[in-house]
C-alpha cells in the first residue's frame, strides 16, 4: 500500500496499489447457502452436484452449520481448505434452520443468493435458471417448488404429506394465496431484497421463505419451478413436531409487530399450563394422598415448576436446549430463581392491595412482576448463552 488512508478520505482500488501477483479477484456473483446440522455424509455430494451445474461461473457455496456433533464443520473446512468456494459459517450453542440461514446470507457480498437443504432433497438444477430469471425479469425471488404444476413431493408418506398441506395453508396469513409452495425452503433472491426485510425477519423456527414474505416492505414478485422432492441422500429429519409450535411463534411474532418478545409470550403460556398442573397435583397429593394442604402446596408448587423448567427448555428455549448434567443445573437455578419471584409477586400484590385497588387488581399485578421477573432471571441465568456464543 503506498500511503494511509485517512478517516473519511475517499478511497478507490488504485489506492490499495496491489502488485499484480496479489490483485483481487472479483467476489462471487452467486452465494448458496446451506443450513446444516448432522450432514456429514451429504456435504461432499452437494459440492460435487452444484459444481457440475454452476461450473465456472462466480459462485460460492457458505454452509452454515450449528456445531453438529457429527463433525459437520470440520469436514466443510477441509474442503475450504481446498477450494476456496466452499466457506463454513459455525455458530455455537445455536440452533435454528431460519435464523442460519439468514446469517449465511449476511455473511456474503454477493448479489444473488440461494438457499438449499444440504440433504440432497431440492434438486439444484434449478440453480441456473433461477439465477437466469432473476437476471433478466422482473423477479424478486424465485421458488423451487413441490406443488407448482410439474412439482412432486415424491416418497412422502400420506401422513407427513397432509401435515406439509395444513401448514401450507395456515401459512397464508403470511404470504400471498397464489404461491403454490410457502413452505419451500429452496429459493434464490436478489441482495436488495434481503437487506430491505433484514431488520424485520423473525429468525424463528423454519419458515425462512414466510419470513420473507412477510417481512419485506412491498409485495415480493416471485417465480415458482417445479421440481421433484427427493429422498434424503444420508442421515434423518431434523423437523420434528415441535416446529409446529415455532410456526406458532413466528405467527405471534408477526402479528404483534415485535413489540412484545416472542419467547415471553411463550414463557408465559407455559406458565398458564403450569397453574393448571399445580392445582391437578394439589388436588391429587391432598386427596388421594391424604396430604395436608401445606404438604400438598409446597409439592404442587415443586412440581408445577418441574414441569414448567422441562416444557420451557422444550419450547421456549429450544435454541438452547439444556441436557444431562446441565439439564439438573438448570432446573436447580429455575427453582431458586421462581421461588424470589414468587416473594416478589406477594410483595407487589401486597402493595397495590394496600392501594385499595381491590384483590383482583393485587393479584394480577403480583403474577405479571413475577412472571417478569421469572422470565428475565431464568434467561440470564438457567438459559444463558455458553461461552462462545454470549453476545450473539
Ligand atoms: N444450521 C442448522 N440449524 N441447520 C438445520 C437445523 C438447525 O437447527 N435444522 C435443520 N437444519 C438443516 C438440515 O441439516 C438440512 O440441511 C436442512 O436444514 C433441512 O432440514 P431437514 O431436517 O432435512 O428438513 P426436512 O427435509 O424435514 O424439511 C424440508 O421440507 C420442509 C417442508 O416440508 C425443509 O426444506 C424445510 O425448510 C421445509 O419447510
Ligand atoms: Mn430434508
Amino acid at each position: 500500500m503506498n500511503a494511509e488512508v485517512q478517516p473519511g478520505e475517499p478511497w478507490t482500488a488504485a489506492t490499495l496499489d496491489l502488485p499484480t501477483a496479489q490483485t483481487p479477484r472479483p467476489g462471487a456473483e452467486l452465494s448458496i447457502v446451506v443450513p446444516t446440522f448432522n450432514e456429514r455424509d451429504n456435504v461432499v455430494e452437494l459440492v460435487l452436484r452444484i459444481s457440475r451445474v454452476l461450473g465456472s461461473s462466480p459462485w460460492e457455496i457458505v454452509f452454515v452449520d450449528d456445531d453438529s456433533p457429527d463433525g459437520t464443520a470440520d469436514l466443510v473446512r477441509a474442503l475450504a481448505g481446498k477450494n476456496s468456494r466452499v466457506r463454513c459459517l459455525q455458530r455455537i450453542g445455536r440452533r435454528g434452520l431460519s435464523s442460519a440461514c439468514i446469517e449465511g446470507m449476511l455473511s456474503s457480498s454477493a448479489p444473488y443468493l440461494a438457499v438449499i437443504d444440504g440433504d440432497l432433497q431440492h434438486d439444484e438444477q434449478l440453480l441456473p435458471r433461477m439465477l437466469e430469471i432473476l437476471k433478466t425479469e422482473e423477479v424478486d425471488i424465485v421458488v423451487g417448488s413441490r406443488y407448482a404444476p410439474g412439482g412432486e413431493i415424491g416418497d412422502w408418506d400420506a401422513k407427513r404429506a397432509r401435515i406439509s398441506r395444513i401448514a401450507s395453508r395456515l401459512s397464508r396469513v403470511l404470504v400471498p394465496a397464489e404461491l403454490c409452495d410457502p413452505m419451500s425452503g429452496f429459493f434464490m433472491i436478489r441482495r436488495d431484497v434481503l437487506q430491505s426485510a433484514a431488520h424485520d425477519l423473525s429468525a424463528i423456527g423454519f419458515k425462512i421463505l414466510a419470513d420473507l414474505f412477510a417481512s419485506s416492505k412491498g409485495r415480493l414478485r416471485f417465480r415458482e419451478l417445479p421440481y421433484r422432492f427427493r429422498n434424503r441422500h444420508a442421515g434423518e429429519s431434523k423437523l420434528d413436531s415441535v416446529t409446529a409450535w415455532d410456526y406458532f411463534m413466528l405467527l405471534i411474532d408477526k402479528m404483534t409487530g415485535h413489540w412484545v418478545p416472542v419467547r415471553f409470550v411463550a414463557f408465559c403460556i407455559v406458565g398458564a399450563l403450569g397453574v393448571a398442573v399445580h392445582f391437578a397435583s394439589l388436588t391429587l397429593i391432598t386427596r388421594l394422598l391424604g396430604a395436608s394442604f401445606i404438604e400438598g402446596q409446597a409439592a404442587a408448587t415443586l412440581s408445577a415448576m418441574t414441569f414448567n423448567f422441562a416444557l420451557n427448555n422444550v419450547l421456549t428455549y429450544r435454541d438452547r436446549q439444556l441436557r444431562g448434567w446441565r439439564w439438573l443445573r438448570g432446573w436447580g437455578t429455575f427453582v431458586l430463581a421462581c421461588s424470589v419471584g414468587g416473594f416478589a409477586n406477594l410483595g407487589a400484590a401486597k402493595a397495590v392491595y394496600d392501594m385499595h385497588h381491590g384483590w383482583a387488581m393485587a393479584a394480577l399485578t403480583g403474577v405479571l412482576v413475577g412472571a417478569v421477573w421469572n422470565y428475565a432471571v431464568t434467561t440470564l441465568w438457567t438459559w444463558r448463552r455458553p461461552r462462545g456464543a454470549r453476545g450473539a
